[in-house]
């Protein structure tokens, strides 16, 4: 995508519904305006659609339901235009792209972003079914100097920051199951997974990964999943715009990571996540390999740490695990 066609979506979409001028454009871009009717015809064959109206110049009246790398670019805020981002129709897994990319040198922070992963993993190499259906599949990359016990906080904070976000973004109360899983009325529409390698006592490089429901129907889940996932779009029950979120997803998952990276997080994180968590309160079984432990979930502690209360009302705290609830809520 040329830069010139970036700058004409992000001048017809701060407009939109307006009209940009066609004189506008050109003078803007310093080329004729048969050459901004010609990039205009480009953006056609994309999946844009526009309305010419003499006098009046351009606007913008269909986009295409895909991501688009050029109109995530046009969407982003201006302090994130220099951040490069790697949109893809189709790869096996966007954390694994982003680390053949970390292992080829290439500059950090950057994002992969894909309409469809064919080798989707989630926690414990489990498949994340990854249609190209509507939803997102995110990984961003970093180079952070820091201790690797500092990670632990990480993928917390950005599970609340994304919570954040969805609520801002279309006004669905999200929730969190400790440690990874993003949930609406008891049912999974997003998963994160952060991925580092560790050289001695430092990261070398790390890629956090999301997979988020935007827009799938309930349809799209094979068997006995249809009963535990949902979308975005399942929830409020009109399609989200892809794009757009894809750009307020990015502008929100950098400052969060900002804010990780500068210790800033660390007086609200965990407040922030024991107000969205979906298992406070409820009696859970944490799996540990073959140890079950059983309690009542009492949220996190300030290292990301989940807190069972067990039958005599000691308080332990658990790094890892995976929960379940012992009955559905
Ligand atoms: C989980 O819930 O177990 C975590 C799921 C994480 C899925 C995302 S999709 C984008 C990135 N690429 C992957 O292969 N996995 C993560």
């Amino acid at each position: 995508m040329s830069h010139i066609e970036v700058v004409i979506l992000r001048e017809l979409v701060a407009r939109e519904p307006g009209f940009v001028s066609g004189a506008a454009l050109a003078a803007r871009l310093g080329i004729s305006r048969v050459a901004i009717w010609q990039h205009m015809e480009k953006l056609r064959t994309q999946g844009f659609a526009f309305e010419a109206v003499r006098a009046r110049g351009y606007r913008l009246t269909g986009r295409p339901a895909g991501l688009h790398a050029g109109l995530i670019e046009a969407l982003l805020k201006s302090r994130r235009r220099d951040l490069p981002l790697i949109v893809l129709d189709r790869v096996d897994s966007t954390n694994d792209e982003a680390a053949r990319l970390l292992a080829a040198g290439h500059k950090t922070p950057f994002v992969v972003l894909a309409g469809e992963q064919t080798h989707g993993r989630g926690r414990f190499g489990r498949v994340w079914h990854s249609g190209a259906n509507g939803n997102l599949y995110a990984s961003f990359a970093f180079r952070p100097s820091l201790p690797p016990q500092r990670m632990s906080t990480l993928t917390l904070w950005l599970g609340v920051s994304i919570c954040e976000l969805i609520t801002n973004f279309c006004g669905l109360k999200a929730g969190l199951k400790w440690p990874n899983d993003l949930v609406f009325a008891g049912r999974k529409a997003g998963g994160m997974l952060t991925e580092a390698r560790i050289d001695a006592d430092q990261m070398r490089d790390l890629v956090f990964g999301l997979g988020l429901n935007v827009n799938s129907p309930a349809r799209a889940w094979p068997g006995d999943l249809a009963a535990r996932a949902t979308s975005l779009a399942e929830q409020t029950g009109v399609p989200l715009d892809l794009n757009r979120f894809a750009a307020a997803l990015i502008g929100r998952v950098m400052l969060a990571y900002s804010q990780f990276a500068e210790g800033d997080h660390l007086e609200r994180f965990a407040d922030a996540w024991n107000h969205h968590d979906v298992l406070r309160g409820h009696p859970v079984v944490l799996l540990q390999g073959d140890r079950r432990i059983s309690g009542i979930a009492a949220g996190i502690d300030d290292a990301g740490s989940l807190l069972l209360r067990d039958a005599r009302g000691r308080t332990q705290r658990f790094s890892a695990g995976e929960v379940t609830l012992e009955k559905v809520i």
